[in-house]
């Protein structure tokens, strides 16, 4: 980590901190009378989420730059300001493993570009003052329907890793899913959450291993077991090769070469015997494998991966609780086909039946509030989370889910809803 961005001086991230900073600069300044200064300061106090048109405020932005990138998580204007500072912070080859997608990276774009075929239909003359971004799922009420997706070895981009991550996602709520691949025990990432977190499975071709990883994630709270489902074919992570190659440093003083080297890293793995597993991900796992593992679950089976109509009513023929309609953020096919643009017809297979998550691409609240309009429950972010990690820890974490949430609920209130039942088909229109 550069000496430029860190050490991160708490001063430099806590919010009440740069509130404090402001003021005590507005009241330095000859410009605004002692009054205004208190008028200024109540409205700073008051937070973003029940501000209405004030979340916007220009004084609510910490007024200084320095150079292009932020210094701060509180400079901010949106999540894209974090993925550069994270560039800069993280080795070229963990870099790139983060931002890659498959081939030429045509479905991470597609992904994107699915967003803009939607528009969304402003409606005027509703109070919208007071919104409620809540949403139940499996019994269970979130704050908002912004989840973390699971996403590998966090060590690779900040040293606290999914424990950092687990910590902001606490402070508003929002739900995680921690990677079997993490850099983190499940026991300690539920502890820092404060809450029980969903754990994803990668299936290992050892049956044991994975009634062992499933046991012990039920063990620890974890109410939903998450199968991803889309890694089964191979991969062509070619941006994460090109920029291996300007990598200076030995990759094999971290990574030992080989499958069991590298699961024998993680700690979800400790304790568990290894020996006869040869494959993380080609397994050849079948829709047997799927109701086998419905057997072993005693809590919620949720199927990671689905795009298609056919594989998610097969999925619910076997007893499947819950969709994400992923492709793995465009790292796992070149299908060309955005996960926005494939949710329709995953939706209208599954009619209401189970809760239907999304992830790929979200960075805008706009982009959630297109997504619940099409019939997802609650939406699933990667990269952007991980981008507030590498750039800050946890306060990057926080910010980048504090822009997305106040982007959703500015978004909401245009769209003219109060609540998220209120988000229907007709908040749309696809051109
Ligand atoms: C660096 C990285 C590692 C990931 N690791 C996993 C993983 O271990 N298991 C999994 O199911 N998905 C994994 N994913 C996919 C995410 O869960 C999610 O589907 C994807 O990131 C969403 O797209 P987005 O990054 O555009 O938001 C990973 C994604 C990234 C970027």
């Amino acid at each position: 980590m550069s000496d430029r961005l860190h050490p991160r001086p708490a001063a430099a991230t806590d919010p009440a901190i740069s509130r404090r900073k402001l003021l005590e600069f507005f009241s330095a300044s000859p410009i605004l009378a002692s009054g205004a200064v208190g008028a200024l300061a109540t409205l700073l106090e008051s937070g973003a989420s029940g501000a209405l048109a004030q979340s916007y405020d220009v004084l609510r932005q910490a007024p200084v730059m320095n150079g292009d990138l932020i210094a701060a998580p509180a400079q901010a204007l949106n999540v894209f300001d974090f993925e550069m500072v994270a560039k800069k912070e993280l080795p070229p080859a963990h870099y790139g493993y983060l931002a890659s997608g498959v081939d030429g990276d045509e479905t991470l774009k597609a992904n994107r570009d699915g967003f803009e075929h939607i528009r969304i239909r402003a409606r005027r003359l509703i109070d919208v003052r007071k919104i409620d971004t809540s949403v139940k799922i499996f019994g269970e009420t979130w704050a908002s329907p912004i989840a973390l997706a699971p996403v590998s070895s966090q060590g690779a981009f900040h040293p606290d890793a999914e424990l950092a991550v687990a910590r902001a996602a606490r402070v508003k709520g929002h739900p995680m899913i921690l990677s079997t691949v993490g850099s983190s025990a499940i026991e300690d990432v539920i502890k820092e959450r404060g809450a029980p977190v969903w754990f994803m499975l990668y299936p290992t071709d050892d049956w044991a291993v994975t009634e062992a990883l499933v046991k012990r994630a039920e063990k620890a709270g974890a109410p939903a077991i998450v199968l991803t489902v889309d890694r089964q074919g191979g991969r062509n992570t070619e941006t994460l090769f090109r920029e291996r190659r300007t990598d200076t440093r030995t990759c094999t003083d971290c990574h030992t070469p080989g499958f069991k080297n590298e699961v024998s890293r993680k700690p979800m793995f400790d304790g568990i015997d290894v020996d006869r597993v040869t494959n993380l991900y080609g397994t050849g796992m079948t829709w047997d494998y799927v109701r086998r593992l419905r057997g072993i679950v005693k809590g919620k089976l949720v199927l990671k991966g689905i795009v298609t109509k056919e594989d998610a009513k097969t999925a619910l023929d076997h007893g499947v609780d819950a969709l994400i309609v992923s492709n793995h953020g465009g790292r796992a096919e070149e299908s060309l086909q955005s996960t926005i643009g494939v949710l329709p017809e995953v939706v209208a297979a599954v009619n209401g039946r189970v809760p239907v998550l999304i992830d790929g691409g979200f960075r805008r609240g706009t982009d959630v509030l297109k997504a619940l309009a099409l019939g997802a429950t609650a939406v699933c972010v990667g990269r952007p989370y991980v981008w507030g990690l590498a750039a800050f820890g946890q306060p990057g974490v926080e910010a980048v889910l504090n822009i997305l949430q106040r982007e959703f609920e500015t978004i909401m209130r245009q769209a003219g809803a109060t609540k998220i039942a209120e988000i229907t088909a007709a908040s749309v229109d696809r051109a």
